[in-house]
């Protein structure tokens, strides 16, 4: 079993629109027995919400569903509990680190570093631009996908 987690600032926005596309990314694939996603929050600020309803919206465009998703803070067990934990922008990287108290881990990434983008996720709570940060997620996780596809065929 590979386990992902996707971590913003609020666990409301970005990293749940990236669980829910790479969820779906995986069923169409018929690997959810192969991988787990998950997301989490550095704030604490939205713990227990649904998402957004601007990420709600832009998924169901797209026929992704956000049943019974709620936002989490990221605990230090995370650490442990996940096999990739990837920020959506800089500033989440850094507190990622932080919290988990592993200064260089290497399980950590910049989301579109993994892509040629190489920056960091818009945040649609402050553009409004779920369209823009939708095509970006979207991205990113056929990325994360092949990356683990790749990694798990070396028999890491
Ligand atoms: P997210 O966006 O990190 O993509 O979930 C935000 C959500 C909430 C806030 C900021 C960013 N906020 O200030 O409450």
């Amino acid at each position: 079993m590979i386990r992902v987690l996707f971590v913003c600032l609020g666990n409301i926005c970005r990293s749940p629109m990236a669980e829910a596309i790479m969820r779906d990314l995986i069923e169409k694939r018929g690997l959810s027995e192969t991988i787990k996603v998950d997301s989490a929050a550095t704030s604490s600020w939205h713990i227990g919400k649904p998402p957004h309803k601007g990420t709600v919206a832009k998924l169901q465009e797209f026929n992704i569903t956000t049943k019974g998703m709620k936002a989490r803070q990221l605990e230090k067990e995370d650490y442990e509990n996940f096999d990739y934990i990837i920020g959506m922008d800089t500033s989440n990287v850094q507190n990622i680190l932080k919290m988990l108290e592993q200064p260089e881990q290497p399980k950590v990434f910049r989301f579109l570093d993994l892509t040629d983008h190489k920056k960091d996720v818009p945040d649609p709570y402050y553009t409004g631009d779920f369209q823009e940060t939708y095509d970006l997620v979207f991205e990113g996780c056929e990325a994360v996908l092949a990356l683990i596809l790749e990694e798990d065929n070396k028999g890491v």
